[in-house]
């Protein structure tokens, strides 16, 4: 089997993006554009893989990590040099080179295996693959001879009246023979409108050569979208968007509305779960089967069980298990993990507390830093009050309690099983197993007050007066 290389030119600052964060960093479907060409390239079964890095190189490494190899371009003097700096690494090896960019996001490991696969059946030592667009402005166009053999590629700025208006464009992958492509490298120079070396003269050198330069054509130019600007950013995610919820759609998940549900790249999600409009699922989010995920919520890192019903709520960093439900507008802040069959109603909030086996938190309530066990009713507008000014404290509430609404329970403190707490209660202290709290002012009744208190009165007699009017 020949060895499969790959490099990804990955040090351009992105001027046209305007951005603080470098280009091929910006995240398409929660993930950095990179990311998504480096993930494609992976499942080619490669032998090695070089990143070029350049602008923001650091932060590229903390991105892609231990799976490719990287070589740093200093000064970015076109995509023909940044190819340039792997040589060090891949120059005296046999075997063929792909080459892609990272901003263009699109690709698909097929696509790349395609390449490969018409690469070797051509015997050529550079193929290009292209697309072709009604569209191509910006992109490098590929002109072929009277024979239609690929003779060079011409950028957009050194493009003639003539060559701008062909509309086979080229995808900026390519597929070479690894040997030549370093030798060639040597033999370009930056003779051109934007004094580069364009990686794109090497059609020409190999052509005039007289060897192979071959070219393929991909079905959907939408695939090989490069992303230079923020309108191109917003079209690429789209087209990443709709592939995302198409896949899930064909594994049984029910999306009502797949243009308005945004489901980054990582999401997992059972068959028979149902994703109303406007939800969005990001980062390492996993939902199981016939779930509902009612509008307009928003999951992020978080991991749902099976038939869960979330409505318009907002779970970040938290597990919710099988059979248990919030909203509408609640919110699991980071380490909130509800139980099986656990209910949380209408704005509650929930920050690293674990809710038991079927324990309700219905209405209004905050809790945080807490250990509720199972079966437990939390009544309405009860505060687990945590934090002193200074430190958070914990609270812990044994199965089968009860506490009563309006009540704050103030950490650190602990509720044996079976434990009541009297309505409107403030807690300070721990209560045993089977007992009832009640910390609360008595109630005193006042007899007659009304006809004892003369502002009371008189109030009514303008009343009085305004109705006789
Ligand atoms: C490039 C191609 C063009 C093709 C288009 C496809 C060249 C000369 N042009 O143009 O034919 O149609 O891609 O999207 O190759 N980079 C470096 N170092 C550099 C310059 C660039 O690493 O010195 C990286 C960038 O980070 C980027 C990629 O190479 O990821 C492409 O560079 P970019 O400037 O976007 O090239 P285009 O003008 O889009
Ligand atoms: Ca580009």
């Amino acid at each position: 089997m020949t060895s499969k290389y790959a490099v990804i030119l990955a040090a351009g600052q992105g001027t046209r993006m305007k951005s603080k964060l470098y280009k091929v960093l910006h995240p398409v479907c929660g993930k950095p554009m990179v990311d998504h060409v480096l993930t494609q390239i992976e499942k080619n079964d490669m032998d090695q893989i070089v990143t070029v890095i350049g602008h923001g190189a650091d932060m590229v490494k903390d991105t892609l990590k231990e799976r490719t190899n990287y070589v740093v371009q200093a000064q970015q003097l076109g995509t023909g040099h940044a190819v340039m700096q792997a040589e060090s690494l891949l120059g005296d090896k046999d075997g063929m080179t792909l080459i892609a960019c990272g901003d263009t996001p699109l690709f698909t490991a097929e696509t790349f295996s395609e390449l490969f696969q018409y690469h070797q059946s051509k015997g050529a030592v550079a193929t290009v693959l292209t697309a072709h667009t009604e569209a191509p402005f910006g992109y490098g166009r590929i002109i072929r001879n009277d024979l239609g053999i690929v003779e060079r590629i011409v950028e957009q700025k050194d493009a003639t009246k003539d060559e701008a208006a062909v509309k086979e464009i080229n995808t900026g992958v390519y597929c070479f023979n690894n040997r030549e492509l370093f030798e060639a490298l040597h033999k370009i120079n930056n003779d051109n409108a934007q004094g580069e070396y364009y990686l794109t003269d090497l059609m020409e050198v190999f052509q005039k050569e007289g060897k192979v330069v071959a070219a393929y054509q991909m079905k959907d130019f939408e695939e090989s979208m490069g992303v230079n600007d923020r309108v191109a950013l917003a079209n690429a995610s789209k087209v990443m968007r709709l592939r995302i919820n198409h896949t899930h759609m064909k594994n049984g998940v029910t999306i009502v509305d797949p243009e308005n549900t945004y489901i980054d790249s990582d999401v997992e999600i059972g068959s028979d779960t149902v994703i109303e409009p406007g939800v969005s699922l990001k980062g390492n989010t996993k939902i199981g089967s016939e779930c509902v995920i009612g509008s307009h919520s928003e999951i992020i890192d978080s991991s749902i069980g099976d038939h869960v019903n979330v409505t318009s709520s907002l779970i970040e960093g938290s597990v919710m298990h099988d059979n248990s439900d919030i909203g509408p507008y609640s919110h699991l802040r980071p380490q909130a993990n509800i139980g099986q069959g656990a209910h949380i109603g209408n704005f509650v909030e929930v920050k690293k507390a674990t809710i038991g086996e079927n324990t309700k938190v219905g209405h209004l309530t905050y809790v945080g830093d807490a250990t509720l066990g199972q079966e437990i009713n939390v009544g309405c507008g009860t505060v687990f009050v945590n934090y002193d000014g200074i430190n958070k404290h914990h609270t812990d509430v044994g199965d089968y309690s009860f506490i009563g609404s309006g009540s704050n329970v103030v950490a650190p403190v602990k509720l044996g099983d079976h434990a009541y707490v009297a309505a409107g209660s403030t807690i300070t202290q721990d209560v045993k197993p089977h007992d009832m709290a009640i910390a609360r002012g008595r109630q005193v009744n006042k007899d007659g007050y009304y006809d004892k208190y003369p502002v009371a009165k008189a109030a009514q007699k303008t009343a009085d007066a305004k109705k006789n009017n």
